[in-house]
């Protein structure tokens, strides 16, 4: 199978946007790995004073952790999807938290601007047809020092990790995403996705290579350890 990007991909996930939050729901952790995620962003102030990216929203998972992370920021959330969008935008937000259709190889078309204190990317750089660009893009987006923290499906590399992530993805995701309005197509993308994306080394080193500095990788919990990984960078302070 040839894996999805641009709109091929948002097709993909405007069919089965009705039904993400409940197959989300049926991933032990999903949410509460998206409130570590942003935790790690460590923002000061409860952000106040500041200005955050969610970049590939979807249907507002990572902006409400995002904002729980953050609750006195400035929120902008983007998502190439209409469908995810229409879905996050029907939820309630306080003011300051701002839904914008666009993608993320474009976004000051989609006037996107910054500059931003943080950026949060859950699930998205994997998805991209050309990550450096995207992440150089997000690097020119923060502001110098800002933050940034990429949280995904990334394997260690390790046989067993790979053999895992197969299981639940034949066994458990792909089955029932196939009972939902999009069918089956995007979580087979999802796997193979995955598997074909960089490693969590491979993808450090890809930070770095793309001029971020304080390169971290930190592991999730539970039956995830070794599959998805946080990884958090800054854009370096003298960077002008
Ligand atoms: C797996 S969902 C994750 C959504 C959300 N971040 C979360 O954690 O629940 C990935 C989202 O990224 C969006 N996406 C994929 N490629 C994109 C791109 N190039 N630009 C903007 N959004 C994109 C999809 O439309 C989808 O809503």
């Amino acid at each position: 199978m040839t894996l999805l990007h641009g709109p091929g991909l948002a097709d993909a996930f405007d069919r089965s946007a009705p039904a993400y939050d409940l197959l989300v729901a049926a991933n032990p952790g999903y949410h509460a790995q998206l409130r570590l995620a942003a935790r790690r962003l460590a923002l000061p102030g409860g952000g106040a004073g500041q200005h955050l990216l969610d970049l590939g929203c979807g249907t507002g998972a990572s902006t409400a952790a995002l904002l729980r992370a953050a609750p006195r920021a400035r929120i902008t959330a983007v998502d190439a999807s209409a469908g995810m969008l229409a879905r996050a935008r029907a939820k309630r937000w306080p003011p300051g938290v701002d839904f914008v259709h666009g993608a993320a190889e474009s976004l000051a078309g989609a006037g996107v601007t910054g500059p931003f204190d943080a950026v949060l990317a859950a699930y998205l750089v994997r998805n991209t047809a050309g990550p450096d660009a995207v992440l150089a893009a997000v690097r020119g987006l923060l502001r110098p020092g800002g933050r940034l923290a990429v949280h995904d499906y990334t394997l260690t590399g390790a046989p067993v990790h790979r053999a895992v992530w197969s299981a639940v993805c034949w066994g458990v995701v792909i089955p029932l995403g196939a009972v939902g309005p999009g069918g089956p197509g995007l979580y087979r993308h999802l796997w193979r996705s995955v598997l074909e994306f960089d490693t969590a080394p491979a993808f450090r080193d890809r930070l770095r290579r793309a001029g971020f500095a304080d390169v971290r990788v930190s592991p999730v919990g539970g039956w995830q350890r070794g599959i998805t990984h946080t990884f958090t960078a800054r854009r370096p302070a003298a960077d002008r």
